[in-house]
């Protein structure tokens, strides 16, 4: 088995309020059991440049309660290059970094997949507002972003509630409607819009003219940025015009990217980085770490990578054709067991928002 003596921990793609904390756990658990960390600084990017440094205990002290990376963060585009890779590659060989904890999403992973395939071994660490890795329940920075949505939707209900006004507000999310669909529930919106079910703005403007009918003052509207960033601005003059409530659009955009972790991103990302780096440090490497039913698990990367494609509609010609039928059959159940979970929550949210 291969001996550790340095790793490396690096952030990449879009940040995540408890990467910090993700990062903090590799760093200590790793130095506990002997093994020096470099901080890999600006993603791959700085693996490219040599934009790293050694990491002490106390150097992820005071960093737990913090959004953001103190490693940085950069979506890499050399790195997809031969040669970006072989600086990348010539830069653990002169540090001497024999593997590599990467916090990000699906970018990321198949950065760190591309990079255990030239000899350095790396495992994944999902940390994600958008909760859109199918692999896992669950990612870094999903909570907290949804606990910060739901704070700036008060306030918006609030001043709704007083000018008797509806808001349209669009949150991020990427493809995926997890945030919308979970935030639109605790917000007590009147109507989610996600890209993974049809919707409909003439039944939406209905029902916001009937409730204005009957008394309603304030009416909110979530809608997902997956379903293009034309739609919400749009629904907005749709819904004003047909129902004759007055109508404002907020996008939320990357202000529900930064703040303070809550308690679950904390405690979520300290356990997946300590079992990141103790699995790193006992051979595992190209793998992603999940969370399925509550238990930390590997799996991977590139089968989480082809289940994803597979869930998004991008699988490339020829892309299953290294799984076997149980291996696919696998990850259809887990696609189905994905929608499942989203329907119940869309149908959770038609049958309240009355
Ligand atoms: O993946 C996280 C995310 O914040 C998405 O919700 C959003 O679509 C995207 O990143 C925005 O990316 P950027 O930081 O490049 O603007």
């Amino acid at each position: 088995m291969k001996e550790f003596r340095t790793i490396g921990v690096l952030t990449s793609g879009g940040d995540a309020p408890g990467m910090n904390a993700a990062a903090r756990a590799v760093v200590r658990t790793a130095l506990a059991r002997g093994v020096e960390v470099y901080g890999i600084y600006r993603g791959y990017s700085g693996l490219i440049d040599g934009d790293i440094r050694k990491l002490g205990p106390r150097d992820v002290s005071n960093i737990v309660n913090k959004g953001g990376t103190f490693l940085y963060s950069d979506r890499c585009l050399e790195f997809k290059t031969p040669e970006g890779m072989a600086k990348a590659v010539a830069t653990c060989k002169r540090l001497g970094i024999d593997g590599i904890v990467a916090i990000g999403g699906d970018g990321t992973f198949r950065g760190a997949t591309d990079l255990t395939n030239h000899g350095i071994p790396c495992i994944g660490i999902p940390a994600t507002i958008d909760n859109d890795i199918t692999s896992t329940d669950n990612t870094i920075g999903f909570d907290t972003a949804m606990n910060t949505v739901i704070e700036l939707v008060d306030k918006l209900r609030d001043t709704c509630e007083s000018h008797a006004r509806c808001n349209v507000v669009e949150v991020m999310g990427r493809g995926a409607g997890d945030i919308a669909l979970n935030t639109a529930i605790a917000s007590g919106a009147t109507a989610v819009v996600v890209p993974e079910f049809p919707y409909d703005d003439n039944s939406i403007c209905k029902r916001i003219k009937k409730g204005r009918e009957m008394g309603k003052r304030n009416f909110i509207v979530i809608v997902s940025e997956g379903v293009g960033s034309e739609y919400g601005p749009a629904l907005a003059k749709k819904i004003e015009a047909e129902s004759g409530v007055e109508t404002k659009f907020a996008r939320l955009a990357h202000i529900v990217r930064g703040g303070n972790p809550t308690l679950v991103d904390r405690v979520f990302a300290s356990r997946l980085g300590v079992f990141a780096a103790e699995a790193l440090l006992r051979g595992e490497s190209n793998v992603v770490v999940c969370e399925r039913a509550g238990e930390l698990v590997t799996l991977d990367i590139n089968f989480a990578l082809t289940m994803d494609n597979m869930y998004k509609n991008t699988l490339k010609p020829g892309q299953l054709d290294k799984f076997n039928e149980e291996e696919i059959a696998a990850m259809k159940a887990r696609i189905d067991d994905r929608i499942h979970n989203l329907m119940q929550l869309y149908t959770v949210e038609n049958k309240i928002n009355i």
